[in-house]
């Protein structure tokens, strides 16, 4: 699907520049230049980054 339409940025290469080690929305935007037109991903970006994220720290060992 679809995220930014300005740069014809897919949800699969946000996940996968996560997979990558981008961690934020600034290296997101520095890597596919999301959100770098009119701005109107970034909600939707943000919500891919973070929902990324949780799953790749739910896959992480749990220290106990
Ligand atoms: S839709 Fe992403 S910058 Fe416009």
């Amino acid at each position: 699907m679809f995220i930014c339409i300005c740069h014809g940025v897919t949800d699969t290469q946000i996940e996968s520049a996560i997979d990558n080690g981008a961690e934020t929305m600034k290296q997101l935007t520095q890597e596919l230049k999301v959100g770098s037109q009119c701005g109107k991903c970034c909600q939707c970006t943000k919500r891919v980054l973070n929902k990324k994220l949780m799953q790749i720290a739910e896959a992480q060992p749990q220290v106990a």
